[in-house]
């Protein structure tokens, strides 16, 4: 399996390695500098710290304190509190949060699929860039959510969820909003990105028997990376993966 070189953390597996790769290509390319990194919705740090420990700094904005907290701690394990920052708030705020055009890489990962609405979420992660800088967007698959529902037998919720202009399947439903390619590039563009990549995440791991996938686990990650920006591969992923920037 190839190896991230610049970015300590966790092994490549099919949920995070065609992120890695698209981030480790723009971090290679500004090698020599530290990044001003701000993840919105960034959970509990999975892609926070492994970038602190590269050398950048990272402003976290989460909702979820206990998640905040359990960020904290896992800096504090890996010896960066000292660059990353745990500040609670809302993705559709950071205005107040975030000093205007001041972030050279913004990661928005899982998130837009689960807030009230997307669009004041991504002009916010437009209007917290740089000029030239980067935007890591990972959203919900709206494709691959009726396949999942339909392979496993709820043809009902499948036909729900191909029905739905949102893509949910309805009240029960754990997302609020699933995205194919275009809804997903449009929403960016609409806030001034230029998409520059779109790839998909999770193109088979989900479909597989579980016996494939944890027998086989390099080998899963090297065909996901073959199929991740091959449509129609990448347009049945469980999740898509967008790397935009704001115009320099
Ligand atoms: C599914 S988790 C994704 C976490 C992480 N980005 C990842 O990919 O593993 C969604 C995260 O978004 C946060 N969140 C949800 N709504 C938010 C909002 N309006 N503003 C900021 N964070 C929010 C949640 O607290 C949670 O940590």
């Amino acid at each position: 399996m190839e190896q991230t070189p610049n970015l300590a953390g966790p092994p490549l597996t099919p949920r995070t390695a065609v992120v890695w790769s698209v981030l480790r290509a723009e971090l290679d390319r500004r090698s020599t500098a530290e990044l001003t990194v701000l993840d919105v919705g960034g959970g509990t740090g999975g892609f926070a710290v492994p970038l602190a420990q590269a050398g950048h700094r990272v402003t976290v904005v989460d909702a979820s304190p206990d998640a905040l907290a359990a960020l904290s701690r896992r800096a504090a394990e890996a010896g960066v509190a000292d660059r990353v920052r745990a500040v609670q708030g809302d993705g559709d705020a950071l205005a107040g949060l975030v000093e205007p055009a001041s972030v050279d890489l913004v990661l928005c990962h899982a998130v837009l699929e689960v807030v009230d609405d997307p669009v004041p979420v991504v002009a916010a992660l437009a209007g917290a860039l740089r000029p030239g800088g980067a935007a890591s967007v990972l959203v919900a698959g709206r494709s691959a959510a009726v396949l999942g529902r339909a392979m496993n037998g709820h043809l009902d919720v499948a036909a729900a969820l191909a029905a739905d202009p949102d893509g949910t399947a309805g009240p029960r439903d754990t997302l609020r909003r699933r995205f194919d390619a275009e809804g997903a590039a449009a929403l960016l563009t609409a806030a001034g990105l230029t998409v520059e990549e779109i790839h998909g995440v999770r193109v088979l791991a989900d479909l597989l028997p579980a016996a494939v996938a944890d027998g086989q686990p390099a080998a899963l990650v090297e065909l996901e990376r073959t199929l991740a920006a091959r449509p129609p591969w990448r347009d049945v992923a469980a999740q898509l993966h967008l790397f935009a920037r704001r115009p320099a």
